[in-house]
């Protein structure tokens, strides 16, 4: 089974509140995504393999600690995944930054896919897909499908909000594939979007709507 974390830090909780609410325009809605990708991100690298290394100090030589190898690579989600690229940059500046867009074809709600980009060394990397909303999850199986042909050494999901029925269709689809969210919402309404979720995030994000 997937591990799944729900982050309950207050701050990422308190940021979430303001995110949801209808009355938040595009420039708060767009920083507080980016400010919610940073924290979550802090805990998505939390097992970043290390190596150890000498650094003089003024003082001394220590011993201390770099991160090991290649590194990240970021793949948002178009549109709504790029408001998290900043805030993962924030953390880990010089991760690679690929692109996947999807989109949910509002009858259906399946995913069409219209772009993919991804770093040329991406089977040298551990991938974090971005995307705020993991609503049926279809967008994120497909993306994540689509990185797994290119043969990463590991992926894991970064979210913001998942419906009960994206979160298991993903574990489903992809069981090796970490998940991580700042909540766990109630259902899906009968137009595929997330109660009580926040809306249509790229919507809010562009200021589309
Ligand atoms: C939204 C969201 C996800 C997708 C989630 O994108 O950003 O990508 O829906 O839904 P799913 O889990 O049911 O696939 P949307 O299709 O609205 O495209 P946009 O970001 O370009 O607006
Ligand atoms: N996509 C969104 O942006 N919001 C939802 O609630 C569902 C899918």
């Amino acid at each position: 089974m997937a591990k799944v974390m729900i982050m309950d830090h207050p701050l990422i909780q308190h940021k979430l509140t303001i995110l949801r609410d209808e009355r938040t325009g595009s420039k708060e809605f767009r920083a507080l995504v980016s400010e919610i990708a940073t924290l979550i991100c802090y805990e998505a690298t939390r097992d970043l393999p290390l190596r150890e290394v000498e650094t003089k100090t003024p003082v001394a030589v220590a011993k201390t600690k770099i991160i090991d190898g290649k590194k990240l690579a970021f793949v948002p989600i178009l549109r709504a995944g790029l408001g998290m690229v900043d805030g993962v940059l924030a953390l880990v500046p010089s991760a690679r930054v690929g692109h996947i867009g999807l989109y949910r074809d509002p009858k259906t709600l399946m995913p069409v896919e219209y772009y993919c980009k991804l770093p040329a060394d991406i089977s040298e990397r551990e991938v974090i897909v971005l995307d705020p909303m993991l609503a049926t999850g279809g967008s994120a199986i497909d993306a994540i499908a689509q990185i797994k042909k290119r043969g990463p050494k590991q992926i894991k999901f970064m979210g913001i909000i998942a419906a009960p029925e994206g979160l298991a269709a993903l574990e489903k689809a992809h069981p090796d594939v970490e998940i991580y969210v700042a909540a766990l919402d109630d259902h899906l309404n009968d137009h595929g979007y997330i109660v009580p979720g926040l809306g249509d995030a790229g919507d809010r994000i562009f200021g589309t709507k």
